[in-house]
């Protein structure tokens, strides 16, 4: 009876039943083929898919929503659908003049239309002309492919299964004025795109606008024309597809909403992470004029100063200082010593911001007139330096909106100069403990740990490598121009493949914030940089030091403290006077649980970042807050149990914790 009625209901309202309406803020915690297909070298790269493997040489990925979308009710049918999508893409050259290729979004009878070729074919297109199957792209191309009649190498096309566009306009919009406004597309700005799929006019709008610009109301892009149709098959697979060839480009999809019953639903546009270049300094990218210009200019400079140089060289410098092969491969971020030595008023006292362990930092003012941070490292050997490198070059690619970003590089002898977007506001200790002018509230708090949290989280899963941080403490927690919290200094991190022992034979790390195994099999791994982050809740919290000598003994070490008031049930008291009143009591006795959790003395009973970034942001995620922390219930050893004590230092040898580098 009941299939029956199904089956009416199924003919009274064939494409209903059918009907795709999603919406992805972000791909954080998709899985393949169940939440989007990925094809060949696509991959969920935290929050976003990427399409292209830079180490592969000619490489193509495509990323489809799993379920065909209708698009006939019927093979020969004249009905054509419609729908409405819109997304958040950026792609990002590694060296900004390299030819680019961009990124299409594409309606395919097939995820692997045959004949698919690389390069500037999209991964999606092949080199003959004969058509092979239903396919329709709309190209975000970032490249000029005079064969292809392309215009320039920063424009949209409408694809009709066939490379060359039946149209094509240059990437832009139109402002509520009507003036067109270029839009720059291989810079890693994220751009949003809107389509207007139109099957009873066979119509396709595009529009295009960076995030932050409304949407326009004008398409940047209109095509229509009925042989439309004669491209599209009665069901069809929907999303994205691009690729690249010895040139790295990173192309990359942040958000996707689609709709075939009315207007996609709108992208929440906050949040996002930023692609940035990597190193302001390959950005010559011009055209062929300005390069003869600058040719020229760098050739009679070259002349006039070589002699200079030369002389300045042979006198000062009698110690081979050559560039050697492998400082070559890690070319597109070096900067000059000059560059830097100029940018740093020559490392002058005025332009130092602070000396850790590892060496000087100096505030440093690009020619561009940027802002960055110039870390010196010293090191004592060649080849150190040479693995230490591929480490750092492996980490100049990491790109999150809470890690301080790592532009570049440069070596002079032994030394080696690190260059890192400069933050503002300094550093979270100097807001929490120190006398600071102006006091940060709970709710501000409360952000930075959440931004730490995603940072950390992106180095433990967000990565095809896991990055160990191995010294977080709120002296490495940068506070930006907006006071968000990004973690730095990666000076301490080693890479570590996934599932591989970590094995080191040094404990790094800072005293109050190591974790308790360490002491003993000093094998630093996510977990004990969890256990760190568990301080860092704690102090922000409580809003003092970890450990603070000047308090009464019991109280001296800030875990054991918050532990003991806790089991007591009082563990508000603990709480940071300052900000008495600007929280939510069972909202800060969450966040102290946490805090504790993650300090629990064994690794494994402490929650991955993951979790603890779900736990913050509140949202439900695969353990509740009540699976997570039930092994925090009062009474429960391990926790209120003095006997096991994971933050009781006094145990531990003491120039074990302390042998820093
Ligand atoms: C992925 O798909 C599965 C199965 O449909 C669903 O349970 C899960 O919620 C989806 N995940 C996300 C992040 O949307
Ligand atoms: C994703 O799933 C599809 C279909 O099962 C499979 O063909 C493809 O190889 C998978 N891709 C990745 C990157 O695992
Ligand atoms: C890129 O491809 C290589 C080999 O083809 C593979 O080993 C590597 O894991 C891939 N990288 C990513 C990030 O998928
Ligand atoms: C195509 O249309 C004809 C009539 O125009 C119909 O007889 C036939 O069944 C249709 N074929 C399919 C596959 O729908
Ligand atoms: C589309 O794909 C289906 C199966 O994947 C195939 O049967 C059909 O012939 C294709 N349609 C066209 C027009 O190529
Ligand atoms: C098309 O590409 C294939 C594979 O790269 C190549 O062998 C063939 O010569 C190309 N054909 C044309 C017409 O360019
Ligand atoms: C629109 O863009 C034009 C230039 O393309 C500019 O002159 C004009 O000021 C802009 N109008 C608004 C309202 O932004
Ligand atoms: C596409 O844009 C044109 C011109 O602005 C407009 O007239 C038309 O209604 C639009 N179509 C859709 C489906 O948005
Ligand atoms: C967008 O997301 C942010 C947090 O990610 C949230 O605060 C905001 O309310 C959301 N905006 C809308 C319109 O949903």
């Amino acid at each position: 009876m009941s299939a029956l009625l199904f089956l009416i209901i199924l003919q009274l309202f064939p494409s209903s039943i059918f009907a795709l309406d999603f919406l992805f803020n972000s791909f954080n915690g998709f899985s393949n083929d169940t939440n989007i297909t990925l094809i060949n070298d696509a991959r969920f790269d935290f929050s976003v898919v990427r399409l292209t493997n830079d180490s592969n040489q000619f490489s193509f990925g495509r990323a489809f929503y799993p379920t065909k979308i209708t698009m006939k009710p019927s093979s020969n049918s004249t009905t054509i659908s419609s729908f409405s999508t819109s997304f958040v893409f950026s792609v990002l050259p590694e060296i900004a003049s390299s030819p680019g290729f961009g990124i299409a979004f594409v309606l395919s009878n097939t995820t692997s239309p045959p004949g698919a070729l690389a390069s500037q074919y999209f991964g999606l297109f092949s080199n003959s002309s004969a058509t092979v199957a239903p396919l329709l792209a709309i190209e975000f191309d970032t490249g000029q492919n005079p064969e292809f009649n392309d215009p320039d190498d920063n424009h949209i096309g409408i694809d009709l299964n066939n490379i060359e566009s039946k149209v094509t306009t240059s990437a832009g919009y139109y402002n509520s004025s009507g003036g067109f406004v270029p839009i720059r597309m291989r810079n890693g700005e994220n751009i949003r795109a809107w389509i207007e799929f139109d099957g009873t006019n066979l119509e396709i709008n595009v529009t295009i606008a960076p995030i932050g610009v409304s949407r326009p109301s004008r398409p940047t892009l209109s095509y229509k024309n009925p042989d439309i149709a004669d491209y599209l098959s009665s069901e069809m697979f929907v999303g994205f597809s691009a690729s690249k060839t010895e040139w790295i480009e990173a192309q990359r999809v942040l958000a996707w909403s689609l709709s075939d019953t009315g207007t996609a639903r709108e992208i929440n546009n906050t949040n996002f992470p930023v692609f940035e270049p990597v190193s302001s300094s390959s950005s010559l990218s011009s055209g062929a004029i300005a390069g003869i210009i600058l040719g020229c200019v760098v050739f009679l400079v070259i002349c006039a100063s070589g002699f200079y140089w030369w002389w300045r060289k042979n006198r000062l410098e009698e110690e081979d200082d050559e560039i050697e092969d492998w400082e070559l491969e890690y070319w597109p971020h070096r900067f000059s010593y000059e560059e830097l030595s100029q940018a740093t008023n020559g490392f002058s006292k005025e332009q130092l911001l602070g000396s850790g362990g590892f060496g000087k930092v100096y505030k440093a003012t690009l020619p561009n007139n940027t802002e960055v941070a110039v870390k010196c490292v010293n090191h004592d050997s060649k080849q150190g330096l040479r693995e230490f490198m591929a480490e750092i070059s492996s980490m100049g690619r990491l790109q999150h909106k809470n890690l301080v970003q790592l532009r570049g590089w440069c070596r002079k002898r032994n030394e080696l100069m690190l260059v890192y977007d400069y933050m503002p506001n300094g550093s979270l200790n100097r807001w929490i403990f120190d006398k600071p002018t102006e006091l940060l509230g709970w709710d501000q708090r409360r952000r930075i740990l959440i931004d730490v949290a995603e940072g950390l989280n992106y180095l433990h899963h967000g990565w095809d490598q896991v990055v160990i941080h191995r010294d977080i403490k709120s002296s490495n927690i940068l506070l930006d121009s907006d006071k968000r919290g990004r973690l730095g200094d990666f000076g301490l991190a080693k890479l570590y493949q996934h599932g591989e022992i970590p094995n080191t034979t040094r404990v790094v790390g800072t005293l109050g914030y190591l974790a308790p195994e360490l002491a003993t099999i000093a094998a630093p791994t996510s977990a004990s940089d969890v256990y760190s982050f568990g301080v860092v809740v704690l102090e922000v919290a409580c809003g003092r030091k970890p450990i603070d000598m000047s308090c009464p003994e019991e109280e001296a070490v800030l875990i054991d403290w918050v532990r003991d008031l806790y089991g007591n049930g009082k563990a508000l008291e603990a709480v940071d006077q300052r900000i008495k009143g600007d929280y939510n009591e069972k909202e800060m006795e969450m966040i102290l649980k946490l805090g504790l959790a993650c300090c629990h003395p064994q690794p494994h009973r402490r929650p991955t970042m993951k979790e603890v970034g779900a736990l913050l942001v509140g949202e439900e995620a695969a353990a509740t807050p009540a699976d997570l922390l039930s092994g925090l219930a009062r009474d429960e050893s391990g926790i209120t149990d003095g006997g096991d004590r994971g933050g009781d230092f006094s145990e531990a040898p003491p120039q074990v914790l302390l042998s820093h580098n």
